[in-house]
């Protein structure tokens, strides 16, 4: 039987495998045979929106962490496939910070092209997987939804891409059970409208938190009150928003802060991250890590060094997305193609050792950037994936974080040059605070 390789996931991270491998092929080279397991009906991962919370029809977790008009939070400029431009999708440059509908169809754009949709069994989530030495295979526990039925197939190698921001970290604080409000956790949030006229908390001081709190500002809560735990964000906010210390107790529907001050609220949405979520992996095969830059114990962040038929990608937190899944993908292949060879367990942990001992030292986000970037090249000069201007996107990256900090509710206004074609790209044709009309034909449209 010829090589089988399995990929777990059909979100940017496998999408960018399928593509890796059909890379090769169209080039002329023999590639395994690729089955790519997905629980949801269709790809794109996390872009792939539902209204949905709770659980889906057939009673899995819905995946989806995303809600309506979410627009990207960094410049499209930065995640550019260097294999397929933007402007080679939509036919002319477009300007940088898409909403979710329109990124979406760009990531599907380039799987359609190659022709990769064959490879995926969708409503297929992977139950178990277990490796056997004697074998030297991986037994597969693959749950087919729609046949209602379970089964095993054997691979060579198995590629997790998961995703990592979709189980919910949910902390508890006191007066919770009792509180005469809504709670809820920003991966069940959909809908700012519902927060209209609302005085909320909000839990945490990251990437959700920022983005929640400025569509519930957009869309006309009262007030929005931030509760940080280590530090609040920093931004120069609207008037009707303010930071104050962690949350100590609830009582009713009035929060109490650590400072001693306290404030009435309606919700309270917990931006508080997800969890690295694994249950269909066994213990000696499963990534164990907190959301950081270097998860340890994954040579090259994608090659599992306990067992190095087994990879993951797209575990780090991400500054760089889908073209560091690309170099990732890219490197991947090459390793399973027998054309980059690995060194001995104990030259990879230490390799990776050097890199959290970097990571370690890193402090502030543009030293984040510069590290992951830097990752980004490292994976790329190993492979035949388009080389890319990665210091150009570094610095867009700069850019970008001056624009937040110069106008927190306007730098999605800002229009970067394309790393990849190198056109400037044009700015949207209405302040992001203005637009309330987040669709595809809207925001490629002149209007
Ligand atoms: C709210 C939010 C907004 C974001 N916004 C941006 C943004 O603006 N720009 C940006 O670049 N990035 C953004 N991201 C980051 C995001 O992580 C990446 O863009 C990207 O989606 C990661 O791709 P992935 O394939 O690794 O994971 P995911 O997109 O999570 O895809 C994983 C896939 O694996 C499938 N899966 C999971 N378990 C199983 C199983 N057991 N069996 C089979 N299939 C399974 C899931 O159904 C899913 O399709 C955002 C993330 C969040 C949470
Ligand atoms: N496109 C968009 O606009 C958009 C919108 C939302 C999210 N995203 C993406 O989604 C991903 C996840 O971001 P995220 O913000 O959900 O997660 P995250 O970056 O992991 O941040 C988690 C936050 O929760 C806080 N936290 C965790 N446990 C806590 C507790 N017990 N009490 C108080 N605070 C606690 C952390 O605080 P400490 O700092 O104190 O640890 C941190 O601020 C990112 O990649 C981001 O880019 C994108």
């Amino acid at each position: 039987m010829s090589t089988r390789v399995a990929v777990i996931g059909a979100g940017p991270s496998g999408l960018a495998q399928l593509r890796a491998f059909k890379s090769a092929q169209d080039k002329g080279g023999a590639i395994p045979e690729i089955v790519c397991f997905e629980r949801q009906e269709d790809w794109g991962g996390i872009w792939n929106y539902t209204w949905r919370t709770g659980t889906d029809e057939y009673g899995e977790p819905v995946h989806c962490s995303m809600y309506r008009y979410l627009w990207s939070n960094g410049p499209k400029e930065c995640l550019e496939f260097a294999d397929y431009s933007f402007e080679e999708h939509f036919g002319k440059p477009i300007a940088s910070y898409p909403p979710r509908e329109v990124l979406f169809d760009y990531i599907q754009g380039r799987v359609e092209k190659c022709g990769v949709r064959p490879w995926c069994r969708f409503r297929s989530p992977v139950r178990h997987v277990d490796y056997s030495d004697d074998t030297g295979k991986f037994t597969v526990t693959v749950n087919d939804l729609k046949a209602d039925t379970l089964y095993s197939e054997e691979f060579d190698n198995v590629v997790v891409a998961s995703g990592h921001f979709s189980t919910p970290n949910v902390p508890q604080f006191e007066g919770f059970e009792s509180f005469n409000g809504r709670i809820l956790h920003s991966h069940d949030f959909r809908d700012a409208l519902e927060f209209k006229d609302k005085d909320i908390l909000i839990i945490g001081t990251s990437y959700s938190a920022e983005d929640i709190g400025s569509q519930c500002y957009k869309y006309g809560a009262r007030s929005i009150t931030c509760s940080y735990r280590t530090a609040p964000m920093g931004f120069h906010w609207p008037d009707n928003w303010q930071d104050v210390p962690i949350l100590t107790r609830v009582e009713g529907k009035t929060a109490h802060f650590k400072d001693g001050s306290s404030k009435q609220v309606d919700a309270i949405i917990l931006c508080t991250g997800y969890l690295h979520h694994f249950p269909f992996l066994t213990d000696d095969l499963r990534l164990q890590t907190d959301n950081r830059l270097w998860p340890l114990g994954l040579y090259k962040g994608v090659v599992w060094e306990k067992n190095p038929k087994l990879f993951y990608l797209g575990m780090q937190d991400q500054f760089y997305t889908f073209n560091m899944f690309d170099a990732q993908a890219w490197f991947v292949r090459d390793v399973i193609l027998g054309r980059i060879s690995l060194p001995s367990a104990e030259e990879m942990s230490k390799h990776s050792q050097a890199w959290r001992d970097r990571e370690e030292k890193l402090e502030d986000d543009e030293q984040m950037i510069w590290f992951q970037g830097d990752y980004t090249q490292d994976l790329i000069n190993d492979t035949d994936y388009p080389s890319f201007d990665v210091e150009g996107v570094n610095k867009t990256f700069m850019e970008w974080e001056h624009h937040k900090h110069d106008d927190i509710m306007g730098f999605r206004n800002n229009a970067y040059k394309s790393l990849m074609t190198g056109n400037m790209q044009p700015k949207h044709h209405t302040p992001w605070l203005e637009e309330m009309d987040d669709s595809m034909e809207t925001y490629l449209g002149s209007k």
